[in-house]
C-alpha cells in the first residue's frame, strides 16, 4: 500500500511542474534553469548566485545558521534546503508564498539575498548577455510582446523547471514502510519505533515526511535568548494571530537530513542531538519552561522519559534512513 502511495506522489506532476499555461518542462528548459541557477550574474554585484545559499554539496542548503548574500550581509532564517521542494504546495518557513513559480523570483530582489532593484533589472541584465538570449530563444522562442526572447515569467519557469530535477525518495525507510522488516539496521529499527511511539509522523508525515502544515513545535522559544520570529503569525494580520500559528514554521521534511545541519527555521540548533533533547524535553527550554503555544503532541514527547541510549537509536534512525538513492 505504501509503495503505492509514494508511486503515486512521485508520478503525479509536482505543482512546479505546471507552468502558467500548464505545460511540463523540456529537458533545454531544465538545462537552462540549471544554469540560471548556478549563475552568479543574476545577483547585483555578481556574487551570489541560487546555489551560494543552496549548494549541491551541502544538501542543497548552505550549512550555515542564517543565510548570508551579498556584501556578505546575514539574514534572519537559516537557507533551507530546496531537495523536494517542487512537492511543497506552500513554500517559505511561514509559507507565505503559494504559487511555487512565483517564489523563483523573490530571492532576486530580496536586498540581502541578491540585492537586485526588481525582477525587471535581472531581465534587463540577461537581455545583454548574448549568451542566454540565444539559450532563451533556443528553449522558448520571442515574446512577441517584448520582443526579447527573455522575461521575467521565463526565467522563473526555467529555474522552477530545474528546482523539479531536485527530488530525493528511495530510501531505507520508504522499503520500511513498505513493509520490509530488515529494510533498516537493527539499532535504527529501534529508533524507527521511538519516532512512531512519538507520534513525528504525526507532522513529518510520509511519504513526503512533512505535512506542508506550520505548526509550533517550540524551537523558537527554546532555541534563543530572545524570542524574535513569529512565523505564520508575522505574515497575518494582528487579529488572525492564533495559538495555531504563533511561532509556528514549515515543518521541514527529514529526507537528506544527514546532509542538511544545522537545523530549524533559525538554524541554532547545530546537530539532531539538540534536536532530539529538543523533542525528548518535550520542548522546553534550558531553564524547563515552554512556549505557551507549542503544539501538544510536543509538549507530549517528555512523558516517555527517553535515556540517552534511546534518544542514540533514535539519531541512528533518522541519521541512516531517509538517505535516498540515488542522492539528488
Ligand atoms: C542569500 C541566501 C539565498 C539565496 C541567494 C537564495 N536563497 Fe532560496 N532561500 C533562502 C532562505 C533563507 C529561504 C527561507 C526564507 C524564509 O523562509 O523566509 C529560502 C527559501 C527558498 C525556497 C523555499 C523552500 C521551501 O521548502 O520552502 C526555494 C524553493 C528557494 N529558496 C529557491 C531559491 C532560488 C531559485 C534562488 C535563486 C534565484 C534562491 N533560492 C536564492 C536563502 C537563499
Ligand atoms: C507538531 C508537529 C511536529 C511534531 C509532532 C514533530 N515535529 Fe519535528 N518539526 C516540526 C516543525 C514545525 C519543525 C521546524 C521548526 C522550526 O523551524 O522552528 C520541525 C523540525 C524538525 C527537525 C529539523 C529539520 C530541519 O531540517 O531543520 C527534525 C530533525 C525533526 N523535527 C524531527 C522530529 C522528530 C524526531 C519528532 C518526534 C520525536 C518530531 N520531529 C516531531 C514539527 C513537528
Amino acid at each position: 500500500m505504501y509503495a503505492l502511495i509514494l508511486a503515486a506522489l512521485i508520478a503525479a506532476a509536482p505543482p512546479q511542474q505546471s507552468g502558467p499555461q500548464g505545460i511540463p518542462p523540456t529537458g533545454t528548459e531544465i538545462e537552462l534553469g540549471r544554469k540560471l541557477f548556478f549563475e552568479p550574474l543574476l545577483s547585483v554585484d555578481g556574487t551570489v548566485s541560487c546555489a551560494s545559499c543552496h549548494n549541491p554539496s551541502k544538501g542543497w542548503a548552505d550549512g550555515l545558521p542564517l543565510a548570508v548574500g551579498i556584501n556578505g550581509q546575514v539574514g534572519t532564517r537559516h537557507s533551507p534546503t530546496i531537495i523536494n521542494a517542487s512537492y511543497s504546495p506552500l513554500m517559505f518557513w511561514d509559507g507565505r508564498t503559494v504559487a511555487p513559480i512565483t517564489q523563483a523570483l523573490l530571492p532576486l530582489s530580496n536586498p540581502i539575498e541578491m540585492g537586485r532593484q526588481s525582477e525587471d533589472d535581472v531581465v534587463r541584465k540577461l537581455r545583454l548577455l548574448p549568451e542566454y538570449v540565444s539559450d532563451f530563444a533556443r528553449v522558448y522562442g520571442v515574446d512577441t510582446t517584448s520582443l526579447s526572447p527573455v522575461t521575467g515569467v521565463r526565467l522563473a519557469r526555467a529555474i522552477a523547471a530545474f528546482e523539479t530535477t531536485i527530488v530525493s525518495f528511495n530510501a531505507p525507510i520508504d522499503r520500511r514502510l513498505d513493509g520490509d522488516v530488515t529494510a533498516l539496521t537493527p539499532d535504527a529499527e529501534i529508533g524507527f519505533q521511538l519516532f512512531r511511539q512519538a507520534n513525528c509522523m504525526s507532522c513529518h508525515t510520509p511519504p513526503l515526511f512533512t505535512d506542508n502544515l506550520m505548526h509550533n513545535n517550540g524551537m523558537e522559544y527554546a532555541g534563543k535568548l530572545q524570542v524574535s520570529d513569529l512565523g505564520r503569525a508575522g505574515i497575518l494580520p494582528q487579529n488572525q494571530r492564533t495559538a495555531q500559528n504563533i511561532r509556528a514554521f514549515k515543518t521541514p521534511h527529514l529526507r537528506e537530513i544527514h546532509r542538511t545541519a544545522p537545523y530549524n527555521h533559525a538554524g541554532n540548533f547545530a546537530d539532531l542531538d539538540r534536536v532530539i533533547l529538543h523533542y525528548a524535553t518535550g520542548g522546553a527550554r534550558y531553564d524547563d519552561t515552554f512556549d505557551r503555544f507549542i503544539d501538544p503532541r510536543v509538549r507530549a514527547i517528555r512523558t516517555l522519559g527517553w535515556t540517552a541510549e534511546q534518544r542514540g537509536y533514535l539519531r541512528t534512525f533518522i541519521l541512516e534512513s531517509f538517505k535516498g538513492s540515488p542522492s539528488p
